[in-house]
């Protein structure tokens, strides 16, 4: 299913080549200036250099030959030549039509699929999920939608931080707690009890302590190394942190609307070090460097300035090599991610890994990725970091609480739905619903007002927490889609109360061609958002669509029109909802049934 202006470019560009112009130079876009035309095509300037002709003359020789078609009158012209499109009624109307009927709410899918993992979230055990997470969680499942929807294979993966020093940290601490491991008995009885709580509250506590107590950092670093050799009672602490922090994450995610394929993480490439670690030094890519074993990644004019801690600048390679094997002999964050590369090579065999993290860690990845390459375990193009930026507080730096901590995924949820109920309440909604369906509608609007607000940004921009705006019910917002897509629904369910059925889509009032030319654009944000790997584009579509129904709906009434005309709208109205309702599950958003 094409576009629009894919039409158009494909009838412009056969004009092009009758002419003997270049049909490259025959793109057809939407307009920026919707005034002037729908579509515009500024073509004309290049081929006139290329043919070393002047513009408006070339302008005026593609105008003359337009004959009249079925999708456009011939081009107007404005400017030094640029080419002017207005979509006729009739091919607005099949545009529509088509839409309406379409699975896909007229989106092309792609043309050879590709199998694509998607590694986001990212939560780490023995830490609670926080709002730095929220962000990886979101725009994640959005990109992992957005590509399973236009038909790739895709597999998202959690990718649990479980294998790192956090781990060593957290298990010395339980020592220390306990006064060691000699009482078994007592160790067991520990660990039944173990919660969430105490590793939220051990792992900090414990970072700090190794940051003043180099002996406790020591000790850290010997258990962090203990555990992955397969040492007691280390495997056994681990598993119980590993497994009421799973259950906990679990919880969160389900409450957020993220669900992945596959729940690995760091541990589960465990197996594969050894073996990994010994083909890095067969292929001579493992060098020594003061006890620990890196690879180098920097080409060799690759360099950068550093600055000595005595104040001297110098020169190094650049990107930093990656380190491989630690001085205490264990696995570190790029082992185990190039590790997950050999095993996902092995399980999945993908043409594309996407790593949805923050962009703080991009020379992480830059290592990971030469590495894997240079390793010959996948090309360099198939890895992809898609960075984005921090969600920050009033004061523009990454979001705290007031008592200056991490504000944890459930409090923040919470919140949300409390200010959805009283949002819901003061606009007089849900007086009439159950308790249970209103608690319901409060939480889709939380997470709608939450995951919208992320998504309505560039992913590179950092954005400012405001859970008042996030919430509101008007202006660029979830509640807002939420709404229109619930009126519209309202508006399906009393036609058919009535018995009043949709009919053949006729485009006669401007109202009318908005909205049809607002369900065109769909298909474009969907590619774009595709190709730059940015769900903004499709969050910028829905806010567009529900504008155009708003418009629409103003203008053009539906239920007391009559006959034809009638039919026409309700069959728009009901290609709206579907596409909106789409364009939002992308999103990650779910729309109740009323409000
Ligand atoms: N656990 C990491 C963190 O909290 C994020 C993991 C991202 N994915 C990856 N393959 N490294 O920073």
């Amino acid at each position: 299913m094409t576009d629009l202006a894919s039409a158009l470019t494909a009838a412009n560009a056969a004009v092009f080549a009758s002419l003997g112009l270049d049909a490259r130079h025959a793109e057809v876009r939407r307009s920026d200036r919707p005034d002037l035309g729908e579509f515009q095509c500024n073509g004309a300037l290049a081929a006139a250099k290329a043919a070393g002709r002047k513009p408006p003359e070339i302008a005026q020789s593609v105008a003359a030959a337009w004959s009249e078609t079925a999708l456009a009158p011939p081009p107007s012209i404005a400017g030094p030549g640029f080419l002017n499109f207005t979509i006729t009624p009739a091919a607005l109307a099949a545009r529509a039509k088509a839409i309406a009927e379409d699975a896909h709410a007229g989106a092309a899918l792609v043309a050879a699929p590709r199998r694509v993992i998607v590694d986001y979230g990212g939560p780490n055990v023995a830490k609670g999920m926080h709002v730095g997470h929220l962000r990886a969680s979101i725009i994640g499942e959005s990109i992992k939608r957005i590509f399973r929807f236009r038909g790739d294979q895709v597999w998202g993966d959690a990718h649990f931080g479980d294998w790192g020093f956090q781990m060593g940290l957290v298990i010395c601490a339980l020592e220390d707690e306990l006064g060691g491991f000699v009482d078994a008995a007592k160790l067991r009885a520990r660990l039944q009890t173990l919660t969430l709580e105490h590793l939220e509250s051990a792992y900090p506590s414990a970072a700090a302590k190794a940051r003043e107590d180099v002996a406790f950092r020591d000790r850290a670093r010997k258990a962090t190394a203990a555990l992955q050799a397969g040492a007691e009672p280390h495997r056994t602490i681990w598993r119980a942190m590993h497994d009421v922090s799973m259950a906990a994450q679990k919880r969160d995610f389900a409450a957020l609307g993220v669900d992945f394929d596959l729940w690995l993480g760091e541990s589960d490439a465990d197996p594969l070090i050894p073996s990994m670690v010994a083909d890095l030094e067969q292929k001579g890519l493992l060098e020594d460097d003061q006890g620990a074993r890196i690879v180098r990644v920097a080409g060799p004019n690759e360099k950068k300035k550093k600055k000595l801690d005595d104040g001297t600048v110098v020169e190094v390679e650049s990107p930093d090599p990656l380190l491989v094997v630690s001085s205490e002999g264990s696995a570190m964050y790029g082992t185990t991610d190039l590790a997950t590369i050999v095993q996902r090579v092995r399980d999945q065999q993908p043409d594309l890994i996407l790593y949805v993290v923050d962009q703080r860690q991009a020379d992480h990845f830059e290592q990971v990725y030469r590495a894997a390459a240079k390793a010959g375990y996948i090309a360099r193009e198939a890895l992809e970091h898609v960075g984005f930026g921090t969600m920050n507080g009033a004061d523009g730096k990454p979001f705290k609480t007031r008592a200056g901590g991490v504000l944890k995924l459930q409090d923040l949820i919470g919140q949300a739905e409390e200010k959805a109920r009283e949002r819901l309440r003061e606009n007089e909604i849900g007086g009439d619903f159950s308790a249970e369906e209103f608690e319901d509608v409060a939480h889709k609007v939380a997470i709608a007002a939450i995951k919208f607000a992320d998504l309505s940004n560039f992913r590179g921009t950092s954005y400012v927490f405001d859970l008042d705006r996030f919430m509101s019910f008007e202006g660029k917002t979830g509640p807002y889609l939420l709404y229109q897509a619930v009126r519209i629904k309202s508006i399906l369910r009393k036609a058919e109360e009535q018995g009043l059925a949709a009919g053949p889509i006729a485009i006669g009032h401007e109202a009318e061609r908005a909205l049809a030319l607002a369900l065109d654009g769909f298909d474009a944000a969907l590619r774009t958002a595709y190709e730059k790997r940015a769900p903004h584009f499709l969050a910028e579509h829905a806010y567009t669509l529900a504008q155009a129904f708003s418009g629409f709906y103003t203008h053009c009434p539906i239920l007391p029109s009559e006959g034809a005309v009638r039919a026409s709208r309700l069959a728009l109205a009901a290609a709206t909802l579907k596409q909106l309702t789409l364009t939002l599950d992308l999103l990650g958003v779910a729309v109740p049934d009323r409000m």
